[in-house]
């Protein structure tokens, strides 16, 4: 899923909190004769980590578990060198995605794209591995994260990353989006579920 519709699922889970979250019996409750509003919890449980961190699990783990995990579980699809094959290339191409050289390509990874290391955390916990997505516990996702950024050269090879220092990551692309100036269209973070 692209990060613009994550967005904008999160947008959209973030106002049904606003709408819902009162204790007033919702619409479908109140027709239905069942069930009940959503708690901020389990539309929590919908909504990515924001880049700040809020939302992220417990856990944590270190680039050599992350190594180990990776080999097993990812490295059939996405290359031992991270070079990409059946999966995507998930290092390299820093610098090539504005360029005047015809002869340079962009090449899109999370190193060269991703403006937030927590989506890294979130997108593999959600999707990968791909024939089994969801199955990796917290701890091997913060080892995995920790990995691909150290062989990114985003973070030094001893690293251990948990939700608090994985929030503090600064990814090489970080300023190389626009934000969008319409309110009205992405409101701000504050309308979040995710409040720790
Ligand atoms: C069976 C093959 C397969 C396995 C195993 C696999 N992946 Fe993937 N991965 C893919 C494919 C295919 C995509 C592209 C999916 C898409 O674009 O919808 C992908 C996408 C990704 C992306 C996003 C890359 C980008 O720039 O958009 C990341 C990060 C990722 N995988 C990490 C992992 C990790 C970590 C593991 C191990 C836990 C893993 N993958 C295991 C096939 C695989």
């Amino acid at each position: 899923m692209s990060t613009i519709t994550r967005l904008a699922l999160a947008v959209a889970a973030a106002s049904v909190v606003t709408v819902g979250g009162a204790a007033e019996p919702s619409k479908a409750s109140r027709v239905y004769g069942f069930g009940s509003p959503a708690t901020t919890d389990e539309l929590g449980a919908f909504v990515s980590p924001l880049p700040d961190g809020r939302g992220l699990p417990q856990g944590s783990g270190s680039v050599t578990r992350g190594k180990d995990v990776f080999e097993a579980q990812c490295a059939a699809c996405h290359g031992a060198q991270l070079q990409g094959g059946l999966g995507d290339r998930l290092i390299g191409g820093r610098g090539t995605l504005v360029n005047d050289l015809p002869t340079k390509p962009p090449v899109k990874t999370v190193e060269s794209y991703w403006p937030y290391a927590t989506t890294l955390f979130d997108y593999i916990k959600r999707a990968m591995p791909l024939y089994q997505p969801a199955s990796l516990g917290n701890d091997d996702v913060y080892a995995l994260v920790a990995y691909i950024l150290s062989e990114a050269k985003i973070v030094p090879g001893d690293t251990t990353l948990d939700q608090d220092s994985l929030a503090k990551v600064r990814m090489p692309n970080r300023d190389g989006f626009i934000a969008d100036h319409r309110p009205e269209t992405f409101p701000p973070v504050a309308q979040s579920p995710h409040s720790n």
